[in-house]
């Protein structure tokens, strides 16, 4: 069985992820509420890691890449390294592009969910790094099979997804959020085509959350204006 997954993201009144763009506090405001709020609501979510796509990995991962030598050809299969009991960091990185260096990435443990066709070098790259890996088939887009491994091979019932607007677009299509947690900030971008909270990339006429709707769970409203807004994800009605 695949983990609870809560899409959980922090973005302007107007759904736009790049903070830097956003308008400034109100005078009086700590400028410093956005990143507190966010990770003091993220602990309240009750998960045990969190995942983002390629693209936002590759900005937190320091690594740099190494090629070693892999004896042999080294099994598509799970690896497992010493997770040492701490919460996982997963990147959805189907050609294994990011590298790591080290175990962890901001002290949680890092997990690659990878497309079968990234190279033995790679694999080996990241177990002398100490990071775990898991498949999603041969293009690595298979989001459904590596959460259920996730599940299988550390336990995890429940992660957050946080982003970026790609990754969140695949899953939302793949219909794999359980829940929507954002985090709205008294502020606004503004500009048509900066990333939002979602963004499939696929055909005009494709709807990617077609099939789905939002049961409202709660809202707070937290120190300087910002809202917390809960919706659960549930299947349509039958007529809709
Ligand atoms: N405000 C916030 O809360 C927040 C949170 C997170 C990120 N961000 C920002 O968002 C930006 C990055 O977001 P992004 O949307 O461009 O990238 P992203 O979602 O971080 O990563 C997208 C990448 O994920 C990989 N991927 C794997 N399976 C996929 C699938 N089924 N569909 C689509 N992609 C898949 C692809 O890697 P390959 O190209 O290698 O195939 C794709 O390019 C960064 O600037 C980051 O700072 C903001």
């Amino acid at each position: 069985m695949r983990p609870r997954i809560v899409c959980h993201m922090i973005s302007s009144v107007d759904g736009r992820l790049h903070p830097s763009r956003w308008t400034p506090p109100a005078a009086g405001i700590n400028a410093g509420l956005p990143h507190r709020h966010y990770e003091e609501v993220a602990g309240r979510l009750g998960a045990e890691g969190w995942i983002v796509g390629r693209k936002t990995m590759s900005e937190i991962a320091k690594g740099s890449e190494r090629n070693p030598a892999a004896a042999g050809g080294l099994p598509r299969e799970t690896h497992v390294a010493d997770r040492k009991g701490r919460d996982l960091a997963v990147a959805i990185d189907p050609h294994g592009k990011v590298h790591y260096g080290q175990d962890n990435a901001g002290g949680d443990h890092v997990v690659a969910i990878l497309g079968e066709g990234v190279s033995d070098a790679y694999l080996a790259e990241l177990r002398e790094d100490g990071v775990s890996y898991v498949f999603a088939g041969r293009n690595g887009h298979d989001l459904a099979h590596a959460l259920d491994t996730l599940d299988e091979a550390f336990g995890v019932k429940t992660l957050l997804l946080e982003g970026g607007g790609a990754i969140n677009g695949a899953f939302l299509k793949a219909r794999l959020i359980d829940e929507i947690s954002v985090l709205v900030t008294p502020a606004i971008d503004g500009l048509s085509g900066v990333p939002s909270i979602f963004d499939y990339v696929g055909a005009i006429d494709e709807r990617p959350a077609a099939g789905q709707s939002l049961r409202h769970l709660s809202t707070e409203t937290l120190e300087g204006g910002f809202v917390w807004l809960r919706y659960r994800v549930e299947d349509a009605p039958a007529s809709a």
